[in-house]
């Protein structure tokens, strides 16, 4: 985004792109929603498109591609082995971030298998900033344990800590004397923290975590696939950055890491992933796992398309007034959100905006879900398809217990480049409403509990006839509106 002031004073996020293409949408009326979400089990993952008017579920595989993206789709060099195309990503990953080997993979949990498959034995432990489900999910499968070392203030709702995803190195440094550098195969750092709110590290802590590291001869892994909003972050948040590149910016962390990992559904404006890697033994051990469960060495489950866009996204990564239209629609939605007193994660972080169930409906015990009920109830009031980032997205205890999450929020994730501003302005409303009737909303209880990343197909159903009641309401106050 560029830095226009309007004469009138007014706070608008401006877009530096125009639409070309278009999308129609659908907007069921409330009683379609009620029943769709209904088929779906209470599960936003569970709605079809057609039924969703704002599809704020991820950014995941979703962002609105470029001119120069599509474009460069047309000289795709499709061929299983030796494709031109593979060596122009190759390319385009080493020049942004500097490390001699590229794996590709389908995407960012096929990264995370292969790294676990390659580093984690039974008993070891994997600190990080804060957990993420899939990385998790593969660490705990091979009998690994995640520590969260992310500072107290990021597990604040509301603060205005700029770099609320920084590690604590204090606890960093305690953990690996307690369990031993041996017993660590890799310190994971996740960009643009998802699970709590998007809030990214400053590049200072980046520096401090992978010093430590060094120390103890303990690789550092980054999670790139959110990385440009915290290079955003960083850039406009860390003074001794101000005058830096986001390139520079990208340099100088990428020089800290030995491994780094992304989702090309979020990183490069594609679909996709792949590992940089910085060792030449590192690389041999990886290596043979792409072909085994990916595909072969120049396409790890890609489409010859996609990794040509993927070249082309991750230039336009590189790119303030590109990268900045996330983080500035975000907190233009959390501020008006604030503004009617609904609870967000603040300062705003990237990804979306993310409002805070625990507080918007305080009386839904967490083992009823509040963030699961918030996300259903808010299709409900307008259509609009959010995730639950909360207890619903852990796994049981293997007592059988709920693992409470630390944070109850409902992510309405804002793709970059896709919604306009009168549609935000729409998500706002509805959210207001459904604030001014939250007594009515109520928990849910599964009647189909996976054992494994349980939110993704698990189904649930209302603990009363609360969305009935939410439904009639709704008609009262917007007549035949939809
Ligand atoms: C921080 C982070 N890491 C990893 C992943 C996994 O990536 P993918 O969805 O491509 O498997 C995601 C996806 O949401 C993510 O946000």
């Amino acid at each position: 985004m560029a830095n226009i002031k309007f004469f009138t004073g007014e706070n608008v996020p401006l877009e530096m792109h125009k639409v070309r293409i278009v999308q129609k949408l659908n907007l069921p009326t409330v009683e379609e929603r009620k029943e769709a979400i209904e088929k779906a089990g209470f599960n936003t993952f569970l709605l079809q498109n057609k039924d969703v008017f704002m599809d704020m579920l991820t950014d995941s595989g979703v962002n609105a591609m470029s001119d120069r993206q599509q474009a460069s789709m047309f000289i795709a060099d499709d061929s299983y082995a030796g494709s031109a195309t593979f060596t122009r990503l190759e390319d385009k990953v080493r020049e942004i971030f500097g490390m001699k080997y590229f794996l590709p993979a389908h995407q960012g949990r096929a990264c995370e298998n292969i790294l676990a498959e390659v580093f984690v034995k039974p008993g070891n432990v994997i600190p990080m900033n804060f957990h993420f489900t899939t990385p998790k999910a593969h660490i705990t499968r091979l009998g690994g344990r995640v520590e969260e070392l992310v500072i107290d203030e990021g597990l604040k709702i509301t603060s205005d800590h700029p770099f609320k995803g920084n590690f604590d190195t204090d606890k960093l440094r305690k953990l690996i004397v307690e369990e031993g550098a041996d017993n660590i195969p890799f310190i994971r750092i996740e960009a643009g923290t998802n699970l709590i709110g998007g809030q990214p590290f400053s590049l200072e802590n980046a520096r401090e975590v992978c010093a430590i590291a060094k120390e103890f001869c303990i690789p550092t892994v980054l999670d790139a696939s959110l990385l440009q909003d915290n290079l955003y972050f960083i850039k406009t948040r860390e003074e001794s950055c101000k005058n830096m590149s986001i390139k520079e910016i990208t340099e100088e962390l990428s020089s800290l890491m030995d491994i780094i990992y992304f989702s090309a559904r979020k990183l490069g404006f594609g679909r996709g992933g792949g590992i940089c890697i910085r060792s030449t033994e590192n690389f041999m051990k990886m290596r043979e796992l792409i072909p085994l469960f990916e595909g072969f060495l120049t396409y790890g489950g890609m489409s010859v398309r996609e990794m040509e866009a993927i070249v082309v996204g991750l230039d336009e990564t590189m790119d303030m007034d590109i990268i900045s239209q996330g983080p500035i629609f975000i907190k233009y939605m959390s501020d008006e959100l604030q503004k009617h007193g609904i609870p967000v994660v603040t300062p705003a972080g990237g990804l979306g905006c993310h409002i805070n169930a625990a507080d918007f409906v305080p009386h839904i015990p967490q083992t009823q879900y509040p963030a699961g009920a918030l996300a259903a109830a808010l299709y409900i009031a307008g259509g609009i398809r959010g995730m639950e980032r909360g207890t619903l997205s852990e796994q049981r205890n293997p007592d059988g217990t709920e693992q409470l999450s630390s944070m109850e929020l409902v992510r309405l994730a804002l793709p970059r480049r896709v919604f306009t501003l009168s549609q935000v302005k729409y998500a706002v409303d509805r959210i207001v409403w459904l604030y001014k009737n939250r007594d009515l909303i109520e928990g849910l209880r599964f009647v189909d509990e996976p054992e494994t990343l349980r939110f993704f197909i698990g189904q649930l159903e209302p603990v009363s006839d609360w969305t009935k009641k939410l439904t009639k309401k709704f008609r009262e106050d917007f007549g035949d509106s939809l």
